[in-house]
């Protein structure tokens, strides 16, 4: 086989076979098909999609390409859940002891955030001595004394993924369906939970801009899932405004410790319940209505909470941090920007408030950034929300004063305002069973 065929054939639209699909997955791995044909072929995907065969086998072998976990022992009430990736996006830190609290099990390996978006990896690490770096026994351990761990991916998770998506990120090619679809789900069926819950991202903050190109991402990873024998659901939420007020990485954690004490944002809780209720309802099963309300009362009565403490300790945390979050790393720095006019927030740019949090230090530009745990934005007002002159925007905590002279401007970038009411958005746009 030649990789220029393929990547001709792919080019005029034809199909390709499982062999072929192996021959390429195989040499992305070894290194023996060259970066500049695995790119020019993603970029032929890219214009000429994949049939539904194409992505279940695309999958299966990029699942395949390195170490799995097998999760057998644990029985059929394995759950995961995947975030396509958003600002803000606290909810597996609430959602994963919530819901182990109340009979699923959760198996989570997360990744770290990269660019604009949040990682919940990073999110954990700023729990001093919290371990993210777990061997498959450890894992499997705490899986079986807890219900709940959160494990960074291991070393040799999907290599055929990690070579894909590093072309990807730097050809031009990620906003792809088929690409996007067999990356999040060769990942999820590598680590072997029975059932996924998958939150799809949509709006300016997310690879998907609007519901249809969501609705579509979204079918085609339940189709990739079920082909796998998996159960699959998926949540399309909104991704137009952050979720929740907190952005950065311990001033999330405290603001999940908020939600799981049965307060925090409204729009964070609301989907923590959505997604929530929707894994319990492939791992345990139940009416909807009845899990749903299960969930309240676990944030409410802190089952929930006592959950999280549970993982932590387990994972070799500093568990005082989720007792009294005010333990967390703070920044030297709180700046407070104030409106400059009066008006309604009309808009609010995702990725430009992502930029914002790293400008600060809580994101990474280059793959190797150190990460400032403390630094980040807490939003005071959002789209709908009226702001007089004076009044304050958001906080912008930080260890690197001199950057908040652009960290504001990038911040004010990110706002459109009206001087008439403002049409409030959905949080869920679709849920698909
Ligand atoms: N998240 C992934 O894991 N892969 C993609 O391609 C896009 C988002």
């Amino acid at each position: 086989m030649r990789m220029q065929d393929l990547i001709e054939k792919k080019k005029n639209g034809f199909f390709h076979t499982k062999e072929e699909l192996k021959f390429i997955i195989d040499g992305a791995v070894s290194g023996s098909i060259p970066d500049y044909q695995l790119s020019a072929w993603l970029m032929a995907v890219c214009f000429r999609g994949m049939s539904d065969g194409e992505l279940a086998h695309v999958t299966e072998l990029m699942a395949r390409s390195g170490d799995t976990v097998d999760l057998s022992s644990l029985g059929d009430r394995t759950v995961d859940k995947h975030s396509t990736g958003g600002v803000g996006d606290k909810t597996t830190l609430i959602i994963a002891p919530l819901v182990a609290s109340l009979g699923g099990i959760v198996a989570k390996m997360s990744g770290r955030g990269l660019g604009f978006t949040g990682g919940t990896i990073d999110k954990l690490e700023s729990i001093p001595n919290f371990r993210t770096e777990l061997s498959d026994a450890a894992f499997l351990r705490i899986l079986s004394e807890h219900g709940v761990c959160i494990a960074g991916q291991s070393g040799n998770l999907t290599p055929a993924d990690k070579k894909l998506y590093a072309l990807r990120d730097v050809t031009a090619t990620v906003d792809s369906i088929p690409l996007i679809a067999s990356s999040v789900m060769s990942k999820k069926l590598a680590t072997g939970a029975k059932s996924i819950v998958l939150d799809v991202k949509t709006g300016n903050g997310a690879f998907m801009k609007d519901v249809e190109s969501a609705s579509l991402l979204a079918q085609k990873m339940i189709a990739a899932g079920r082909a796998h024998g998996r159960n699959v659901r998926a949540v399309l939420t909104n991704m137009n405004i952050p979720l929740g007020n907190a952005v950065g990485n311990a001033l999330e954690v405290k603001e999940a410790v908020e939600v799981l004490r049965g307060g925090g944002p409204r729009d964070l809780r609301e989907i923590c319940l959505v997604l929530a209720t929707h894994m319990l309802a492939l791992s345990v099963g139940g009416d909807e209505a009845a899990l749903r309300r299960l969930c309240e009362s676990a944030l409410r009565d802190g089952t929930a909470l006592r959950k999280l403490a549970d993982m932590v300790r387990a994972q070799g945390g500093d568990v005082s941090c989720i007792s009294n979050p005010e333990s967390l790393p703070t920044a030297g720095t709180v700046y407070e920007i104030r409106s400059k006019k009066n008006g309604f927030i009309a808009s609010m740019d995702c990725a430009v408030i992502g930029k914002t949090a790293t400008l600060l230090g809580a994101g990474r530009e280059t793959k190797g950034d150190h990460i400032d745990m403390s630094a980040g934005i807490v939003l005071t007002k959002k789209t709908g929300d009226f702001v007089r002159r004076g009044e304050t925007l958001a906080y912008l905590h930080t260890n690197r004063a001199e950057r908040l002279g652009e960290a504001e401007l990038t911040y004010l970038s990110a706002l459109a305002f009206s001087d008439t009411p403002v049409e409030r958005e959905p949080l869920v746009y679709k849920i698909i069973v």
